[in-house]
């Protein structure tokens, strides 16, 4: 069994950033002012995950089942995109950060489609901290969407053919899977990606995830042991046991 000593961070963290409504309500306040905090909450979680040798976040920011919202919080979390993309993207550009959006781009309106490109390609030479925003994205669509383009070339379908064309085809499977706010369901966020992910859920709300709640996910991650399929035995025997205790 191998220490605590050396024990790497993820290198992929996904996270379902539940709660905002919740919280503004609680405040009452509209829901949108929650969203809105939960732009603040990731910009504070972009940077401790880089501080803290995250390679990869993937953030699950407008999924396809939330277009049946009300149209007064759709349009507020559509405009709050326009004016995040607007405000954060030089602080990302310089701290190292390189994003993508992910999803299906039909949703997309012009001027969101717009400040993504500008915002792929201003950060496009950056090498610190992946950040893929996941917005309009299901993880049905995205098996689906991966199936019919291999379907129009005539390809077969494996899994290494799927794989390649899933949107989070650029990076590696999520290592560690967070979903703040509580609820203990995926709600249709990387379900090919996430086959052999560490699950954490947190009772925080996506505005209160500080960094404290960070680390105590990434610890839980440290302590658990991924066997993929094999035995502990195997795992100790070839040298890739991977539990951490404390
Ligand atoms: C998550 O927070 C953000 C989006 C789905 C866009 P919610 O808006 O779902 O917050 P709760 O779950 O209602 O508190
Ligand atoms: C998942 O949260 C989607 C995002 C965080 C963007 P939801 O609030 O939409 O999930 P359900 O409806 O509670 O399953
Ligand atoms: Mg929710």
């Amino acid at each position: 069994m191998s220490s605590s000593t050396g024990a790497a961070p993820p290198h992929h963290v996904a996270i379902v950033m539940d709660g905002n409504g919740r919280w503004a309500t609680k405040r009452f306040l509209p829901r949108v002012a929650g969203h809105k905090q939960g732009v603040e909450s990731l910009r504070r979680c972009v940077k401790a995950c880089a501080d803290r040798g995250v390679g990869v976040l993937t953030v699950f920011a407008f999924s396809s089942e939330n277009w049946s919202r009300p149209a007064e919080e759709v349009s507020g979390l559509m405009e709050l995109m326009v004016m995040a993309l607007g405000r954060e993207v030089p602080r990302l550009r310089d701290d190292g950060v390189r994003l993508h959006f992910v999803g299906a781009r039909e949703g997309w309106t012009d001027k969101i489609a717009r400040g993504i490109v500008q915002a792929e390609a201003a950060t496009a030479d950056n090498t610190r901290l992946v950040l893929n925003v996941c917005f309009n994205y299901g993880g049905r669509w995205d098996i689906a969407h991966a199936a019919q383009q291999l379907a129009s070339r005539g390809e077969s379908i494996t899994e290494e053919t799927l794989n390649r064309e899933l949107a989070l085809a650029h990076v590696p499977d999520p290592d560690l899977f967070i979903r703040t706010g509580g609820e203990q369901r995926l709600s249709n966020f990387l379900l090919w990606q996430s086959a052999y992910s560490e699950l954490f859920f947190s009772h925080r709300l996506w505005p209160d995830f500080d960094e404290a709640a960070l680390d105590e996910a990434i610890a839980a991650y440290q302590g658990r042991e991924r066997r993929f399929g094999k035995t502990s035995d195997q795992l100790a025997t070839s040298g890739t046991h991977t539990l951490r205790t404390a």
